[in-house]
């Protein structure tokens, strides 16, 4: 069995657990505690995932490195070897606030490069992952990729800071060419939006490398496009303001005029 096939059949094996130990605690009160902001929620669920996942990934894999958001993983300088990207809940603010719309994510990245990602819609006991050079799956079927629909002929996705913040009020251009915005506030969920074809662009002022990395493997699989508003590639190393679109969207976005 290569790695990639140990590794799928032990991720998916390992999120089914974990989306148990997440159903468990809904029955039982959360503990939640500040970050950065008011709005930046850390629960006890969050670190216990990731515990669990960064003890599995340690005892199987002892070679790789794990960046992870509660600070379980390595401290990276470098995408070298075998690393890991676990985000152990995508929408923590819906989880601790809507107790649905929320996402377990890992991807796989070998020597920078995107290897295997999954996002796991728990509520809706939905997976996607993908396998580079093998397509994107839901639940183990294999998705076709969506149409490449212009922004001006379709939704798009955004984050609250976008909307709320006066530094991003010139990116709002973007939100008046296509037809409507939505916003889920999960970075995983809005990329399986992307993958169903519901919306053709998510862009996002601030995003970490564990938000970015499944989704970007799933979505080159289908030939969108993953930048920086600069244009440039994302950093896995840091936070990007990142955009992800169809084609034609990207082109739509990149050649906006913002001031
Ligand atoms: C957040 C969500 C949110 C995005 C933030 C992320 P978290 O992840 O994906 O939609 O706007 O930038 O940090 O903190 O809930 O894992
Ligand atoms: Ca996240
Ligand atoms: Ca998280």
């Amino acid at each position: 069995m290569s790695d990639i096939q140990k590794r799928d059949q032990l991720i998916k094996q390992w999120i089914k657990e974990t989306a148990e130990m997440i159903e468990e605690a809904k029955e039982k009160s959360l503990e939640v505690e500040e970050k950065s902001a008011r709005n930046d929620l850390v629960t006890n669920m969050d670190k216990k995932i990731e515990e669990v996942l960064t003890d599995k990934i340690r005892s199987h894999f002892p070679d790789d490195r794990i960046c992870g958001e509660e600070g379980f993983g390595d401290n990276l300088e470098d995408l070298k070897g075998t690393v890991w990207f676990i985000d152990p809940i995508d929408g923590t603010l819906n989880f601790v606030l809507q107790q649905e719309n929320f996402a377990v994510m890992i991807a796989v990245y070998e020597e920078g490069k995107g290897v295997q990602g999954y996002i796991y819609n728990v509520t809706e006991e939905k997976l996607y992952h993908a396998i580079k050079g093998q397509g994107v799956f839901c639940n183990g079927q294999p998705v076709s990729a969506p149409d490449n629909k212009s922004l001006s002929d379709g939704l798009m996705a955004t984050n609250s800071q976008l909307m709320t913040q006066d530094a991003f009020s010139d990116y709002r251009k973007i939100a008046g060419r296509s037809m409507g915005v939505r916003m889920l506030g999960s970075a995983g969920l809005e990329v399986t939006e992307l993958i169903k074809g519901n919306i053709m662009a998510y862009v996002a002022t601030k995003l970490s490398p564990w938000d970015i990395a499944p989704g970007k493997i799933m979505l080159e699989e289908f030939g969108f496009k993953i930048s920086n508003f600069s244009g440039e590639p994302v950093d896995l190393l840091k936070t990007n303001q990142t955009i992800f679109a169809t084609p034609s969207a990207y082109n739509e976005i990149v050649t906006t005029n913002f001031k």
